[in-house]
C-alpha cells in the first residue's frame, strides 16, 4: 500500500535495527521512516507541528458530514467551521479540497507483542503502531495477559512493552484465573490503572480457557465495577473434541482447523455467554463475531432487548475458508485464526449486519506470526499458533468493500471504524470524534486514490498478508496522531515513546439505567413468601 519512499534517516534506522534482527525471517525490504520533526529530504511533518489548518475537506463525524475547515493545536482540535483564516506564520496548511478529513481509527481489539501458543506476535507496539498509522488508525486497545492468572504481573510487562508506543492506546485485560486475589486486581485496574473491560476466552483449552463457573464470578465482578465483559466465543471443550476428529481422521493440515471448531460451536458459545450475562444483568461485548450463527444469537439478544455488542473483524467480513485447503502451507496456515475465517457466505451475511446495527463495530484481531512461526504446526494443525494481520488494512478495506459498494455511509463508516469505539470504551468525545476539544487524531482520506496490499509493501514484521494482492479504492493520504503529521507521502514520521496510554473510566453509556432493571426485577419476585411456621 505504501509507496517507496526516499532514504531514511540514520537515527530511527539505528532504533530499528534490533527490531529488524527479530523478524529475520522477512523478505520484504525494510521501511522507510523520517525523524520526529521530519529532518531528512523528503520527510513530512510542516511547520513546527503543532499548528495545522486543513483546509476545504469534507469533514465526518458519526453524526454529520460538512464542508468545513479543522485547525489543530498543541495536539487538539481547536476549530470545525467554513472558511477559517490562515492567520499566524507558523500554521502548517493543508488542502482538503475533495478529501475526506475524518477521526483516526480506533481499532478495538489487537495483540502486540503477545505470548501466545508457544510463541510471541511478531507485530510489537512500535511495528504495529508503524502499520496502524501508515493504514489511519490511530488508537487502538490491546489485550492484557495476565502472567500466571496475576493481572498486575500482566500489567506491568505490558507496560513495559509499550514504552516504544508510537501512538494512543488502551488496555483490556484477560480473567485466566479466578480467586479473590484475582477479583481484588480487578477493581484495581479499574479504579487505578483505566481498564474498563476485561476479556473472557471460552476457548483455548488448557491456556486461557474458563470454566461457566468462573465466567459468571467474572460477569458478576464486571458488573458491580462498571466494567465491559468480553467474550472469546467458542467452546473450548468441544473444539478439543472436534480436533481429535480430525487427527483421527489423518486431517493434520489447515483445513483441519475450520474443520474442527465449525460454527455451530461459535453459535453455542455465544448464545451461553449471552444467557449468562442476562441472568447476571451486565451488557456482553462478542469479539471476533466470525459465522452467521453467533450474529444470529447477537441479534436475538437485541432484539429482546438486551444490550449486547457484536464486534466483527476484517477477514471474518471480507475473507473465505477456502485458502485453508490451499496446497502450499506457507499460505494456508496464514489463515489459521479463530474462530476461523467462515466459508463463503458469511462474510457477506456479517457485513449486512454492520451496516443495519446488528454489529456495531469493526476489530481487526491483529495478532501476526510470520512462516516460520506459522511453520510450528506444518504436521499438526493444532500447532499452528492462530491470528491474522489486519491493523494496517482495516480503514482501506472497510472503506474499499463498504463505502465504495454503498453498503454504509461516509458517517457510517466513521461510527464503526471509530466513534462507536470511542462510545463504548468510554472515551467519547476525546476520541472519534473531530469537535472542538477532541484529540487531533485525523485522517484525510483521497477517495479518488486505489490500493494494492501486499507484505512487500506493509509496516507490520510479518512476511506474509492475508490481504497479499488485494486492490481497492480510497486512500489515506495524511494520519495525523494528536496534532502531528505522522503519515504522508506514504512516509512515516514516528517518535517511539510519544504514544499516551488512554485510561478509560468505568461505567460508560451501556451500563446507563441498569439499576433501574435490577429494581424492577427484584420488585417483580413476589418473594420471599411470609408463611407461618410449617406444621405450626
Ligand atoms: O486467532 C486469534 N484470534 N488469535 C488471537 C487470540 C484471540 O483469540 O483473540
Ligand atoms: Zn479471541
Ligand atoms: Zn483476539
Amino acid at each position: 500500500m505504501a509507496t517507496p519512499a526516499p532514504a531514511p534517516s540514520l537515527r530511527l534506522l539505528l532504533l530499528l535495527l534490533p527490531l529488524l534482527a527479530v523478524a529475520g525471517a522477512l523478505s520484504h525490504p525494510a521501511h522507510e521512516f523520517c525523524a520526529v520533526g521530519g529532518d531528512a529530504a523528503g520527510c513530512g511533518g510542516g511547520g513546527d507541528g503543532t499548528r495545522i489548518l486543513i483546509k476545504g475537506g469534507t469533514v465526518v463525524n458519526a453524526h454529520r458530514a460538512e464542508e468545513a475547515d479543522v485547525y489543530i493545536e498543541d495536539g487538539v482540535v481547536v476549530a470545525v467551521r467554513p472558511n477559517i483564516p490562515v492567520g499566524a506564520d507558523n500554521v502548517r496548511v493543508i488542502d482538503a479540497t475533495g478529501k475526506y478529513v475524518m477521526p483516526g481509527g480506533i481499532d478495538p481489539h489487537t495483540h502486540l507483542e503477545m505470548e501466545f501458543m508457544g510463541t510471541v506476535t511478531i507485530d510489537d507496539f512500535f511495528s504495529g503502531h508503524a502499520a496502524a498509522l501508515a493504514g489511519g488508525t490511530t488508537m487502538h486497545i490491546d489485550f492484557v495477559i495476565p502472567v500466571n492468572g496475576n493481572l498486575t504481573a500482566g500489567l506491568e510487562s505490558y507496560k513495559h512493552k509499550a514504552a516504544k508506543a508510537a501512538m494512543d492506546y488502551g488496555f483490556h485485560m484477560a480473567i485466566t484465573k479466578w480467586n479473590d486475589e484475582v477479583a481484588r486486581e480487578m477493581e484495581v485496574m479499574v479504579k487505578e490503572h483505566g481498564i474498563n473491560s476485561f476479556k473472557f476466552f471460552m476457548a483455548y483449552k488448557g491456556s486461557l480457557m474458563v470454566t461457566d463457573d468462573l465466567l459468571l464470578q467474572g460477569l458478576q465482578k464486571c458488573k458491580s465495577l462498571g466494567a465491559l465483559a468480553m467474550v472469546h466465543a467458542e467452546n473450548g471443550d468441544a473444539v478439543a473434541e472436534g480436533q481429535q476428529r480430525m487427527i483421527d481422521l489423518g486431517i493434520t493440515g489447515p483445513e483441519g482447523h475450520a474443520l474442527s471448531r465449525p460454527p455451530i460451536l461459535e453459535g453455542e458459545a455465544t448464545a451461553r455467554a449471552i444467557r449468562l450475562a442476562k441472568f447476571i444483568n451486565t451488557p456482553l461485548y462478542v469479539v471476533h463475531v466470525m459465522s452467521i450463527d453467533a450474529m444470529d444469537e447477537i441479534a436475538k439478544a437485541k432484539r429482546e432487548g438486551q444490550r449486547v455488542i457484536g464486534e466483527p473483524v476484517v477477514s471474518g467480513l471480507v475473507l473465505d475458508d477456502s485458502w485453508l485447503w490451499d496446497p502450499d502451507f506457507t499460505i494456508a496456515s496464514k489463515y489459521v485464526m479463530s474462530p476461523p475465517i467462515r466459508e463463503a457466505g458469511h462474510g457477506k451475511a456479517l457485513q449486512a449486519a454492520l451496516s443495519s446495527g446488528i454489529l456495531q463495530l469493526v476489530g481487526t484481531d491483529h495478532c501476526t506470526f510470520n512462516s516460520t512461526q506459522k511453520a510450528f504446526g506444518s504436521d499438526d494443525f493444532r500447532k499452528i499458533p492462530n491470528g491474522v494481520n489486519g491493523l494496517e488494512e482495516r480503514m482501506h478495506i472497510i472503506w474499499d468493500s463498504m463505502v465504495e459498494t454503498g453498503k454504509i455511509s461516509v458517517t457510517d463508516y466513521v461510527r464503526v471504524t471509530s466513534t462507536e469505539c470511542a462510545k463504548i470504551f468510554n472515551i467519547f468525545p476525546r476520541k472519534g470524534a473531530i469537535l472542538e476539544g477532541s484529540d487531533a487524531d485525523i485522517i484525510i482520506l483521497n477517495p479518488e486514490r486505489s490500493f494494492v496490499m501486499g507484505a512487500h509493501t506493509h509496516h507490520s514484521r510479518s512476511n506474509t498478508n492475508v490481504y497479499e494482492g488485494r486492490k481497492g479504492k480510497g486512500m489515506v493520504e495524511i494520519t495525523i496522531s494528536r496534532g502531528r503529521v505522522v503519515w504522508e507521502d506514504g512516509i512515516l514520521n514516528l517518535a517511539p515513546g510519544s504514544g499516551r496510554y488512554v485510561m478509560m473510566p468505568p461505567f460508560g453509556y451501556i451500563f446507563d439505567g441498569i439499576e433501574k432493571s435490577d429494581a424492577i426485577y427484584r420488585a417483580s419476585l413476589r418473594a420471599p413468601v411470609q408463611r407461618g411456621k410449617a406444621g405450626a
